[in-house]
């Protein structure tokens, strides 16, 4: 079994990492930092340290993205299980160098290029999944598909991160649509307020609101159990494309099963990405 991992080197998905590792052969970590990366891989025992190869990626880099899914691509011919974890709150309005709000760039556009280049791969395993890491934020969501990338209007921190965390669920739906004949199985999740580096930077009301949070928030391990449960069970086929919880299906917001808006998200993100794909 062979396991690709975006954002490893903190928080959920470092948790999530080294659990999962005794549990494969094959580990790619893809992360920006390598660095971080290396003392990630050190936190496993000698022998699951030899099955972990580390991937560079930077997921507000496009190029950087798919040249991350060519070097999994000459190291393996498939790919079990993958997470798509990475993520995180931009206090800021900031664009990265191929033009997009860094907050779609990170949590939405670089995952939904990174599994496109990986597909053949994933399509190549027997029982496929990709798990995406959403929020309960999703439900905040106010989404203006005519101006993504906040370039006519008040950028707010919060609405973003709501956003492109609902992206993540209609993302997953999406792949359930047009994958699950051919056999992958796509889950969101939301994995609970959790003690992380997420939301350290930010200020304004969320930033107040999160630190007020913090004496309530629940470890990284907790955190990290959806994610674990989902990539390790069997899960019931008429599942697929659903949005789990405390490792449980939940209803999500009513945007988020809205076909409509899934296959919007999926027009525009191959029109921004057309350049990549
Ligand atoms: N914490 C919560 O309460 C909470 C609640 C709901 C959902 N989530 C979601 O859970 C996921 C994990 O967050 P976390 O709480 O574990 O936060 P975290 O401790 O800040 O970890 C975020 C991870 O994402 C990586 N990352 C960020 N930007 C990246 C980029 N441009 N390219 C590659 N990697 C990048 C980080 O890499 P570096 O180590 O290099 O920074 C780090 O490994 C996120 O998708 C977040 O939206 C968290």
């Amino acid at each position: 079994m062979k396991l690709a991992i975006t954002g490893p080197t903190s928080g959920i998905g470092a948790v999530a990492f080294s659990q999962l590792a005794p549990h494969f052969n094959e580990i790619f970590l893809i992360a920006r930092n390598a660095s971080k990366a290396k003392k990630q891989i050190e936190t496993l025992s000698t022998q699951d340290q030899k099955k972990v190869t580390f991937i560079y990626c930077d997921l507000t880099d496009m190029e950087s993205v798919v040249l991350a899914a060519k070097s999994i691509g000459e190291k393996t011919s498939s790919l079990d299980v993958l997470i798509n974890n990475a993520g995180g709150i931009f206090q800021n309005k900031e664009i990265t160098k191929d033009g997009f709000e860094m907050g779609l760039a990170a949590n939405h556009l670089g995952h939904f290029l990174l599994t496109h280049h990986l597909m053949t791969l994933l399509l190549a395993s027997p029982r496929p999944k990709v798990i995406n890491v959403s929020s309960e934020a999703h439900r905040a969501a106010k989404v203006d598909f005519d101006d993504l990338n906040y370039a006519n209007k008040k950028f707010s921190s919060f609405v973003s991160y709501a956003n492109v965390k609902l992206f993540n669920i209609l993302f997953t739906k999406s792949l359930a649509d047009k994958f699950g004949d051919a056999g992958l199985q796509a889950y969101a999740l939301h994995p609970g307020v959790v003690k992380t580096n997420f939301g350290k930077e930010t200020s304004g009301f969320f930033g107040f609101l999160w630190k007020l949070s913090a004496p309530f928030m629940i470890t990284a391990e907790e955190g990290a159990k959806t994610t674990i449960y989902l990539a390790k069970s069997k899960i019931d086929s008429l599942k697929n494309g659903y949005y789990f919880k405390k490792s449980k299906p939940l209803k999500p917001s009513s945007e988020a099963n809205s076909k409509k808006m899934r296959d919007r998200l999926w027009q525009e993100s191959e029109k921004m990405l057309a350049k990549w794909l």
